[in-house]
């Protein structure tokens, strides 16, 4: 599909380590996929590479948008180009309201589009419009960026943040992690209300939880292991995770590099090998 979000043996190192090795992934337009995997396995790093921070180098493979190659951009020409990047931990800018902040994100990816730059009094009411959307308080765009919010108040500032941008294509990275059920199923009906307005939006949503996936619905859930994709299926996947975990997915041994992922059956079957838990990293969390 020309417009979709391909992924084609996708390989990325972190300060030369080799973190993702040969991601295959297509995300369509108006499709909402899942991505989970064990602490570690590269999730996080797919997000930041797609978004062209420059600590990920790409040392190979292609992704192509819209027919367009993206990695050929830079981060900047992708949030234009209607990328959109929820991070797993938000950045903290204090003295840059949340207003401020949006509207120059606002501002810089209209001017992209050739629309006119919004004023201040035009983008009040559209924030304004966003925000009872999302049934969030006025005030809260007053506060600056992220300092102080709690963990809730980062992720619904993100969901607004994407509801004001209105990308083509959205990552989701943990949007759920650290959610009370309250929250989690506002964010989760703002994920959902902006997708109805917005019904091309393509959602990768990175989660461990099934939970979040009970409110959004995901058209295909994918697993990644040390950097590849080892597994794709429907949501009924989520469930056997759920139950499962992911031994019997890391205890095979990975497919060589750059080898086609679909082969799980036959990986499966390949003579288990014990590999040692996913790498410790700086992303190890306690279960939520
Ligand atoms: N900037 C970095 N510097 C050093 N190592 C990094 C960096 N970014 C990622 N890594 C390493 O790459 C590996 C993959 O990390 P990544 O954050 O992509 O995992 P993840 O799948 O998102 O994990 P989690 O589920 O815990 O969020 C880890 O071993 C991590 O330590
Ligand atoms: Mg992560």
């Amino acid at each position: 599909m020309p417009n979709a979000l391909t992924i084609r043996g996708f390989a990325v190192s972190v300060q030369e380590t080799p973190i993702l090795k040969g991601v295959n992934l297509t995300v369509e337009p108006g499709k909402i996929h899942a991505l989970m995997g064990p602490n570690g396995s590269g999730k996080s790093t797919l997000s930041y590479a797609l978004l062209g921070h420059p600590a990920y180098t790409v040392t190979g493979g292609s992704v192509t948008w819209q027919g367009k190659d993206l990695l050929g951009l830079s981060p900047d020409q992708r949030a234009q180009a209607g990328l959109f990047l929820a991070f797993q931990y938000p950045q903290e800018i204090p003295g840059v309201s949340l207003a401020h902040f949006l509207r120059a994100a606002l501002n810089n990816v209209r001017a992209a589009r050739q629309e006119k730059e919004l004023s201040v009094i035009e983008f009040r009411r559209l924030l304004k419009a966003k925000m009872e959307l999302l049934q969030m308080r006025e005030e809260f765009a007053e506060r600056y960026l992220n300092d102080g919010f709690s963990g809730g108040e980062k992720k619904r500032a993100e969901m607004l943040q994407m509801a004001l941008l209105e990308p083509s294509i959205a990552i989701l990275d943990e949007t759920d992690s650290g959610l009370d059920i309250d929250a989690l199923r506002t964010v989760s009906e703002g994920i959902n209300t902006i997708k109805k307005l917005n019904p091309t939006m393509g959602v990768l949503l990175i989660t461990h939880y099934q939970r979040i996936l009970n409110y959004v619905k995901a058209d295909e859930v994918h697993v990644m292991v040390a950097g590849k994709i080892v597994e794709s299926g429907g949501p009924e996947l989520v469930g056997k995770l759920e139950s499962e975990g992911y031994a019997w997915l890391t205890e095979a041994e990975p497919a060589p590099d750059g080898g086609a992922q679909k082969d799980t059956a036959a990986k499966a079957a390949a003579p288990a090998k014990k590999k040692t838990a996913a790498p410790a990293g700086r992303g190890q969390k306690t279960a939520a």
